[in-house]
């Protein structure tokens, strides 16, 4: 259900305005390498196509990359990304954005492979 409201209004030098909250849907796209004679998962990856007023083409959103860690330096998150960047220019995004942490050089390693770019900085608030 689509939602729209209006949570309060307060006043800035005189001016009154309203503080307002409006839902909206983000689409996603699941990902996955799976065993062909097991159907067992191997790997797994998100991308989220996110619009906001700045654009008129999304941009996408990388969450999520994850391989089983028996099949690890297979190359399989390649194979998972390299779809996934795919799909994203299909799709029409202006950006493709992935993060991680600092401290996950081997990450930055395989991102950095696939042509992505180290790029500002991500701000983050854990609840
Ligand atoms: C990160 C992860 C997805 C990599 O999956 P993978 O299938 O092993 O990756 P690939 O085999 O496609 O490796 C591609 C490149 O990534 C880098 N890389 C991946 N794992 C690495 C490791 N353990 N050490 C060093 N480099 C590594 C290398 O550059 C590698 O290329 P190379 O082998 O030619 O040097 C996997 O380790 C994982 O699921 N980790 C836990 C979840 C996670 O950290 N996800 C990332 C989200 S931020």
């Amino acid at each position: 259900m689509v939602y729209c409201s209006y949570l309060y209004n307060y006043s800035v030098s005189n001016y009154s305005v309203n503080m307002k909250k409006e839902e909206i849907k983000t689409n996603g796209i699941r990902f996955s390498i799976e065993d062909m004679k097991d159907k067992k998962e191997i790997a797994h990856a998100y991308l989220y196509l996110i619009k906001n007023d700045l654009h008129e083409r999304p941009y996408g959103l990388i969450e999520d990359v994850f391989v089983d860690e028996s099949f690890r330096g297979k190359g399989y998150a390649t194979e998972l990304l390299k779809e996934l960047i795919e799909e994203a220019k299909k799709l029409g995004c202006y950006k493709l954005i992935a993060t991680s942490r600092r401290s996950r050089q081997y990450v930055h390693k395989l991102y950095r492979k696939l042509g992505f770019e180290d790029y500002g900085i991500e701000f983050r608030m854990n609840f």
